[in-house]
């Protein structure tokens, strides 16, 4: 008989202090809910965040992190019968999915651990082709951003989509959520223009944008402007992956002069902003992210309609290396997803 698993997490036992390694119970399932056996965890910036400042944290100590690829661990009878968002899944499916630690606050919700909780709405099977630390990348990314909160339709999964004459602005196309935000939106038949850093041209134009403009460039705006109108689409509005000072400037400036359209954020909106512009914040997290997991994720990953395209930078194996992948995400990345390997 095989020894009982055990499991471990990168424990936080107050802010400002650097995660540490031990023991953590085996996590149980509860109705709407799978344990993940973690092979691949992957940071987000508000994680550090959550490390420095302790925001969101309702408990400690905690366990951080949102976004896990990995292995089905179990998935109880008795929750199996309840629940219909868990019968898309059995033991031993590989999987991705996005934690909600944030929410409900308990450890079991954290990614950094061996095992994990997650809600089996905020979860789907990832393709065999795909390694689970290029599909990590996919967690927060793409079930976050469903573009009808733009009012745009879902991904389609015929070949080509049609084009539905509307054109989109993405802010930061070469982030985690803005590249995926524009590979959402081009297979959804959306013509993208982007803006990056002159050296992700490439990679957001891979990702499907029919332009791209550099962040710094001082005549941004004007460029972008004329792009949108020489589309000949209708102007839908900006997805601002960055949602910063500068670049809320920059939206604001290209929304009035193109009469105005959505502003989708992926932190709180500026509260300032003329009638013609209809702001939003994102959430990867709410309600919204769900019929993205349950009917999308695993179709369009597996036709190859949306593909994981952010290079993974995998800073280390064991749960050891999540501080120095919170400190490198601290210091800022260009164009690729900090993965640590289980
Ligand atoms: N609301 C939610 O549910 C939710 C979910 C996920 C993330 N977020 C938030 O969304 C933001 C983006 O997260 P992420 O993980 O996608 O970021 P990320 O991948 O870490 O973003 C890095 C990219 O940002 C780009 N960038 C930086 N400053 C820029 C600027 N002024 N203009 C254009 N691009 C710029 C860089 O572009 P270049 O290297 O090309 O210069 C770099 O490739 C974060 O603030 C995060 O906290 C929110």
């Amino acid at each position: 008989m095989s020894a009982p698993p055990k499991n471990q997490a990168a424990w936080l036992d107050k802010a400002g202090t650097p995660p540490r390694v031990g023991e953590a119970p085996i996590p149980v399932d509860r109705p709407g809910e799978i344990v993940i056996k973690n092979t691949a965890i992957a940071i987000n910036l508000l994680d550090w965040h959550m490390q420095d400042h302790g925001v969101f944290v309702q408990q400690w100590p905690t366990i951080l992190g949102c976004d896990v690829a990995g292995e089905v661990f179990e998935v109880r009878p008795e929750v199996l019968e309840v629940g219909p968002e868990v019968q898309r899944f059995k033991t031993g499916d590989r999987v991705i999915g996005h934690t909600i630690n944030l929410v409900t606050g308990r450890p079991q919700d954290g990614a950094f651990a061996l095992y994990v909780v997650v809600r089996a709405d905020k979860a789907d099977v990832l393709p065999d082709k795909i390694s689970f630390t290029d599909g990590v990348e996919a967690g927060e990314a793409l079930p976050g951003i469903p573009t009808p909160a733009l009012g745009l339709p879902y991904p389609v999964l015929q070949d080509k989509a049609p084009s539905i004459s509307k054109v989109l602005v993405v802010y930061g196309g070469s982030s985690s959520t803005g590249s995926m935000v524009t590979q959402i939106a081009t297979v959804a038949g959306v013509h993208v223009i982007a803006i990056t850093g002159p050296r992700n041209f490439d990679l957001s134009k891979r990702c499907g944008a029919a332009k791209v403009f550099d962040h710094k460039d001082p005549s941004i705006i004007d460029k972008v402007v004329e792009a949108v109108k020489k589309s000949g689409c209708d102007f839908v509005g900006i997805f601002d992956a960055i949602s910063a000072p500068e670049p809320y400037a920059n939206d604001l400036a290209i929304l009035a002069q193109l009469g105005g359209g959505h502003l989708a954020c992926t932190h709180p909106p500026p509260t300032e902003v003329p009638n013609n512009v209809k702001t939003g914040m994102i959430y990867a997290v709410n309600d919204v992210a769900t019929p993205v997991w349950r009917d999308y994720v695993t179709g369009t990953l597996d036709a190859g309609k949306l593909k994981c395209l952010l290079p993974p930078t995998i800073v280390g194996k064991g749960l050891e290396y999540v501080q120095e992948a919170l400190k490198m995400s601290k210091t800022g990345v260009s164009a690729t997803k900090l993965v640590v390997e289980l």
